[in-house]
């Protein structure tokens, strides 16, 4: 199926929301992308200039195809810049009260079909579309950080989610460069329904002793053909994300066999964060 797609619309343009942003611009996509918090869309911009000049600089890219993929994209500090877009693609705090009051916001501006997409990772895109009316044009496109070089988007279908919708998106995915792979609305979709209690689990085996941290990585990294071990993952998405994902996975499947490991929960409430924060499993003040 065509996907139909000539506007892109992105809501938040932090790590996510830029990430994609940028992938669609390049894919030839006209991007308008809306933050609201102040700073966020310079930030935005300067990152995008970096890594498009950087590919480049690579070979992997012309300085002609970097300069109009810039010129597709539009930075706005109103809504009202994403008038014409085919999809909305929502890349917000992950918080299910804030991206419901998104939705039903989209809801209202948006009433021609336009497809209604979040970038969640771990929130019920069933709950996320039961705020709007048109719940059948609400899906997950949950790409993968960094969104620039991971080929993954796992499209999730909600309870309500037109399969005409979904043929749509699993072509624009496509279109925008990535790999899209359909997933139900489960907790944790199949990606962290996966993931996270592999690194919650390594958490355990370093709370036990089994090996110390650097060992606990080596093995998996060289043993299972990994680019990076589960903790120094856990660290590059930040340990309070993976336990909120694995809290969100045992309410979720009624199991309370996900919960956090303690030494994970601990490290949060230390303010030990990972990458963001300069120190998480491993220290990188340095
Ligand atoms: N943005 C854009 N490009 C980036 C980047 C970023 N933040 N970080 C790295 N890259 C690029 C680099 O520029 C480099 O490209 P060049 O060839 O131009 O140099 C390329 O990626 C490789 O980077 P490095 O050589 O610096 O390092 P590396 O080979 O170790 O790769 C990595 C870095 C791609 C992050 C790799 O370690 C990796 O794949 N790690 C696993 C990442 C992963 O699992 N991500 C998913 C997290 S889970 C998630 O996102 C979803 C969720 O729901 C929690």
């Amino acid at each position: 199926m065509e996907h139909g797609v000539r506007k892109v619309g992105v809501v938040g343009s932090g790590q996510m929301g830029g990430g994609i942003a940028q992938v669609a611009a390049v894919a030839g996509f006209e991007v308008a992308v809306f933050d609201s918090a102040s700073g966020a869309l310079e930030k935005c911009k300067a990152t995008h200039d970096k890594l498009l000049a950087r590919a480049v600089e690579k070979g992997r890219m012309e300085q002609a195809d970097a300069d109009a993929a810039k010129a597709r994209l539009t930075y706005a500090e109103s809504m009202d810049a994403l008038a014409g877009a085919d999809i909305v693609i929502e890349a917000v705090v992950e918080n299910a009260d804030v991206k419901k009051a998104v939705f039903a916001d989209l809801d209202k501006r948006f009433t021609g079909g336009e497809i209604l997409a979040t970038n969640t990772s771990s929130i019920s895109i069933t709950e996320i579309a039961a705020a709007t009316t048109t719940p059948e044009r609400v899906i997950g496109m949950h790409f993968f950080y960094p969104v620039p070089v991971m080929k993954l988007v796992e499209v999730i279908n909600g309870l309500a989610t037109d399969s005409a919708v979904t043929a749509r998106v699993l072509a624009l995915s496509e279109a925008m460069g990535k790999k899209a792979v359909p997933a139900n609305d489960r907790a944790g979709f199949v990606s962290n329904r996966v993931l996270m209690p592999m690194i919650n689990e390594a958490f355990y085996a370093w709370m036990e002793g089994v090996a110390e941290p650097e060992h606990i990585d080596e093995i998996m990294k060289l043993g299972m053909n990994h680019p990076m071990g589960p903790l120094r993952l856990a660290d590059f998405i930040g340990l309070d994300t993976c336990a909120h994902i694995m809290n969100v996975l045992a309410d979720g499947l009624h199991n309370e066999r996900y919960r956090p490991c303690p030494l994970l929960d601990q490290l949060v409430v230390a303010g030990r964060l990972g990458n963001k924060t300069g120190r998480g499993v491993f220290d990188y003040s340095s």
